[in-house]
């Protein structure tokens, strides 16, 4: 008996027409494209696919990194997250994410070299910065500031030419730690702090931020392994809002500056990258242990959310939280345990047991305890998005260099259904009847 070989196609029938036709599946996607060939008459524009929110559609394909959300797995180019965080430095694990394999010590050395060489700005960022009011929060100074090196950099236009990507590749990494921490010291009214060359990528920032009168700004040891940690795990996470806004407009042809400033965009709200924040504020709002179980009532009563829980991806514990949680203990023994801590692992212990949370499968989130950390450290809570941005510079990137070098790529531009009023004429003002609602509207708008 011959043997049926399984095809890789998906044959789909229109009930509408009757008609069927087959549609290739390749890497376990149809194309969407070819729903288009599935229309009622020739004038028909076809079939499309609706998806807010792209809960099921790949904009790319990608070798940089790897999540299986179901089973909490995450990976740089192949190598778990695990042993990034325990062997590797921020650095070393931009390089990976970048160039797409580890490089030996004198590639590493060179790399290293190349983006120390790039860590200040011109001497107009300082002026640009003054403009920014007293409370302007960090985030969206980094926004302007990193927007504004497009100013600086017109050569970075060239993004067909690798030469200019490899430049502007470091002059991003290596500006990023000084623009972010010229953010906190305008807000603070403090004057800036060059870069100390002497000190590691992330011993350095620490310096620009807090360093004060000392010759000498000495990092403690376990915060800096600590940050540089967290900026590893921050690194890359496929295709989430802020990258593929990065993508988004990269594909525009920009240059990488504007295509990271709107990557840094997304990431400030709160749903994303400032959800670290947000856990801080919820945090303080629960003030103690005895509020926790009237807290996680009123987030099953729909009341608000429990910020740091839950992901589009991870429906299992985020890899990345389990060794945030171990860095938290880490850095407590070196600043004191913070009493929010106790509050956090009470509403973990409590969300981990709860139906409304397992029947969701909400589990604590990269943002849950790192904000913890952050603050333990002394960064101000505006600061903790910036924190986030800094850590995901590399991984934008990386997905930025992916997608300019893709042939199949094209200026993103998704399709609508349109649901508005069909043709209708103009009316003149005169004739058009009162409305009292928008009246009320514009009236609060004059004022
Ligand atoms: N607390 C309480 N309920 C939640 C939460 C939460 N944190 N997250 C989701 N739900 C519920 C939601 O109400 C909905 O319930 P129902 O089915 O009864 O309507 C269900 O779970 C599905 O939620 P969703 O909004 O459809 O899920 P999503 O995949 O669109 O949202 C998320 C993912 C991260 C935006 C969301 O879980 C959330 O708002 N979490 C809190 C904010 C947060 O921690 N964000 C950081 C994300 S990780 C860092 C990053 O990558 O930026």
């Amino acid at each position: 008996m011959a043997v049926i070989e399984p095809k890789n196609s998906l044959t789909v029938t229109d009930n509408r027409t009757g008609k069927s036709c087959e549609i290739p599946i390749e890497n376990g996607a149809i194309r969407t494209i070819d729903l288009r060939q599935i229309k009622v008459s020739p004038d028909d524009f076809g079939l499309l696919g609706y998806d807010p929110g792209y809960m099921n559609t790949a904009s790319c394909k990608s070798n940089i990194t790897y999540i299986d959300g179901d089973k909490g797995i995450l990976r740089y180019r192949g190598y778990p997250i695990e042993q990034l965080a325990e062997r590797s430095n921020f650095l070393e694990t931009a390089y990976l994410l970048i160039k797409g394999e580890l490089p030996d010590k004198e590639r590493l050395a060179v790399w290293t070299y190349n983006i120390r060489n790039n860590t200040l700005t011109h001497a107009n960022m300082t002026k640009f910065l003054d403009g920014f009011r007293y409370d302007a929060h960090p985030m969206g100074i980094l926004v302007g500031t990193i927007g504004a090196l497009s100013t600086f950099y017109a050569d970075a236009k060239d993004v067909a030419n690798e030469e200019s990507r490899k430049l502007q590749v470091r002059r991003l990494i290596g500006k990023i730690p000084t623009l972010a921490a010229m953010s906190y010291r305008h807000s603070m009214g403090f004057h800036y702090v060059l870069p100390d060359d002497d000190l590691s990528y992330t011993g350095n920032f620490l310096s620009m931020m807090f360093k004060m009168t000392e010759m000498h700004y000495k990092p403690n040891p376990v915060l800096e392994r600590a940050l540089d940690v967290l900026f590893i795990l921050h690194a890359d996470h496929e295709q989430n809002c802020s990258t593929s806004s990065v993508r988004g407009v990269g594909s525009s042809g920009v240059d990488p500056f504007s295509a990271i400033a709107a990557g840094c965009a997304a990431l400030y709200g709160p749903l994303h990258g400032g959800a670290n924040e947000a856990v801080i504020h919820m945090l303080k709002k629960i003030g103690s242990l005895d509020n926790v179980p009237a807290f996680i009532k009123s987030v099953k009563d729909g009341e608000g959310r429990l910020m740091g829980f839950g992901h589009r991806v991870y429906k299992n514990y985020d890899p990345r939280a389990k060794i945030i949680k171990e860095i938290a203990f880490q850095v407590f023994e070196e600043t004191g345990r913070s009493p929010m801590l106790d509050i956090a692992l009470e509403l973990e212990r409590i969300a981990l047991e709860d139906e409304y949370f397992v029947n969701r499968k909400l589990y604590p989130n990269v943002d849950f305890y790192s904000g913890l950390i952050y603050q333990a450290m002394g960064f101000p809570l505006d600061m903790f998005p910036v924190l986030f941005a800094m850590g995901r510079v590399p991984g934008w990137l990386a997905q930025w260099i992916e997608q300019v070098k893709d042939s199949e790529q094209k200026i993103a531009r998704p399709r609508q259904i349109y649901l508005g009023e069909d043709e209708r004429n103009y009316v003149p003002i005169e004739t058009r009847p009162k409305n009292r609602v928008d009246e009320q509207k514009f009236g609060i708008c004059r004022l």
